[in-house]
């Protein structure tokens, strides 16, 4: 669900009415420091010493060991793992308020509780099961799984039979369509329902909530198809869900980094050798949402492939789909398995250390690139050279603009002996980086917009309507102004809250944390001072393009009357 249907102004009324050192401090016992800031052990990162900070003022948090941060619904998303979705409906119960009607939230989850009961009951009984089976027992244990682990992974098995799922838990029609609805049944085209699972291994996949989603099932014997799982349901969708991660989570409060593997049984043989942070997509291949849900809790993720050509294809894949999201501060690594072997069985075979040394050794983003490219050209002509930067250039262009992507060309100058300038030069950088204001804005424009996202309140100061500047910067801290004193937010939280989508956001949060040196009691007087400043530096701007103008003899009328007002009332 996109966070548009939830009313705007609903938002800003929930973050008005929550005490976000409250909401926290339920979480992570907070000390108080001074004038309404608190402190505590960052819940993000392992650290001995405080470094985690609340402000009250600013309704926002900051840790300056991790750099985690954010206002009470980012605090939700990050500490309880919800959607914004859910953690507006956290917070909307925190707060105690009602979410209005036309919201689609709360039918949604309150139709989706039903499912998710009905899977966690046949969990349970999947497990009982498992227990009564010997057969399944003696399967598991000739895959050597303990008993621990598949405790901690809810394995269980579906007995041999077409209706055990429909007899026990589909006793209404009612009932019947909602194990439908959540994939359990099949419906038979002569009527009626019979099990989708029948005499299977059955792994539960947990949402990150540790709520079941569905199931991947394997059979005992060599029949076909070895694994089945869940079809697609209203909680269940194979290109966003990750088998696995809610163990991972579970194990880890912060994921060093995280590995993906292809198989149920990877993950399991993983966790049960203490490597408790390989995750499994769902028979299909890494999709964008997939990375993007883990860079969430992660800033390394490691792909594991097969060894032999049809690895190094899905890594070549894989590595398309990370090009536009490859960000500074994330790595995205490669792994290659010896032939014939999956983690499963590596791991088996040599253990923690050996499998996680492999980890360590793993390409990274830019050595499995170049490694890849270079193959399918021949570098030792000009040529070959040629055909080698045209079709990097092309990959490279989809990196967003930033420190990755200015080594990488660099580096592909230094393979194809050319200079860096020729291949970058005429080339646009598709996405754009959120605009830094720090190198070009002015530093009067700099603090202004620093002080007022950090005290929005000093909006109120400013009631004429300032001159559209041509200065970098310039229209955010307008825009700001004018935003300001239409929702009039109550502080730094509320404010930054409004930009959540915007590519300003970054900027914003990066503003909201930066420490000043000014005293409070002469906050007001500096920001003042800043417009004022800026209004000159318009003024002087206005006056210089004119002239510029004059020099060419190609003012109007009007512009020449306004130019001689704006000399005669210069600043
Ligand atoms: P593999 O065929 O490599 O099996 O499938 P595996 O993971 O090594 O399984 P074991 O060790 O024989 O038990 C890798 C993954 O592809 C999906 C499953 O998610 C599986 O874990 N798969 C495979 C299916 O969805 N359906 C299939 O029929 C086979
Ligand atoms: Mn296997």
């Amino acid at each position: 669900m996109s966070q548009l249907q939830i009313p705007r102004d609903f938002i800003q009324l929930l973050l008005a009415r929550t005490e976000l050192v409250d909401l926290i401090d339920g979480r992570v016992p907070l000390r108080k420091k001074s004038n309404n800031n608190y402190f505590a052990c960052c819940p993000f990162h392992t650290e001995k010493s405080a470094s985690f900070s609340v402000s009250q003022n600013k309704q926002f948090y900051y840790c300056f060991g991790c750099g985690a941060h954010g206002n009470a619904i980012d605090f939700l998303m990050q500490f309880d793992r919800l959607s914004f979705p859910e953690a507006i409906e956290a917070l909307a119960k925190f707060a105690g308020i009602e979410i209005p009607r036309e919201s689609k939230i709360p039918a949604k989850s309150t139709n989706n509780d039903d499912i998710y009961e009905l899977l966690a009951d046949v969990t349970k009984y999947y497990q009982t099961q498992l227990r009564k089976s010997e057969h399944a027992i003696d399967y598991l244990k000739q895959r050597a799984m303990t008993g621990e682990i598949a405790r901690d992974f809810c394995i269980g098995y579906a007995p041999h039979g077409w209706d055990h799922i429909l007899n026990t838990f589909g006793k209404t029609s009612a009932l019947k369509q909602q194990l439908l609805n959540a994939g359990m049944l099949i419906k038979k085209e002569e009527g009626g329902y019979y099990d989708r699972f029948r005499e299977r291994i059955m792994f539960p996949i947990h949402d990150r909530r540790g709520r079941v989603i569905g199931f991947g099932g394997r059979v005992l014997d060599k029949s076909e198809p070895k694994y089945l799982n869940s079809p697609e349901t209203p909680v269940f969708q194979k290109g966003h869900e990750l088998y696995g991660l809610y163990q991972a989570l579970t194990a880890n409060r912060k994921l060093e980094r995280a590995v993906i593997v292809e198989g149920y049984m990877d993950v399991i043989a993983l966790f049960q050798h203490e490597i408790t942070y390989a995750v499994a997509t769902l028979g299909t291949a890494t999709t964008e949402h997939h990375l993007q849900r883990l860079f969430r809790y992660t800033s390394e993720i490691i792909f594991c492939f097969d060894g032999d050509q049809a690895g190094r294809t899905a890594a070549w894949r894989a590595l398309q789909v990370c090009l536009p999201i490859m960000r500074d501060d994330i790595q995205i690594r490669f792994m290659f398995l010896p032939d014939g072997e999956d983690p499963d069985s590596l791991v088996r075979k040599e253990g923690r250390s050996n499998f996680e040394q492999r980890l360590q050794a793993a390409s990274t983003f830019s050595n499995f690139f170049f490694q890849a490219i270079s193959a399918q050209s021949d570098l030792s002509n000009m040529d070959g050279r040629a055909r080698f930067v045209n079709l990097a250039t092309e990959y490279l262009n989809q990196l967003p603009a930033g420190v990755l992507q200015k080594m990488m060309f660099e580096e592909l100058a230094k393979k194809a002996r050319i200079d860096v300038a020729k291949i970058t030069a005429p080339q646009k950088p598709v996405f754009k980086k959120a605009p830094s204001i720090k190198a070009r804005a002015p530093s009067s424009l700099r603090l202004a917009i620093t002080l007022l996202v950090q005290e929005p309140q000093l909006a109120e100061n400013v009631s004429e309507v300032l001159p559209v500047f041509e200065i970098p910067g310039a229209a955010l801290f307008i825009e700001l102004l004018e935003n300001i004193k239409h929702y009039t937010f109550p502080n730094t939280g509320a404010l930054l809250e409004y930009w959540r989508d915007r590519k300003e956001r970054k900027l914003l949060e990066k503003l909201a944390r930066t420490e000043h040196t000014i005293p409070s009691e002469g906050i007001k007087n500096e920001f003042l001072g800043a417009i004022a400043q800026l209004k000159k530096l318009a003024h002087n701007l206005k006056i210089q393009q004119l002239l510029e103008k004059a020099s060419q003899n190609t003012l109007t009328p009007e512009e020449k009357q306004l130019l001689h007002e704006l000399i005669h009332t210069k600043k």
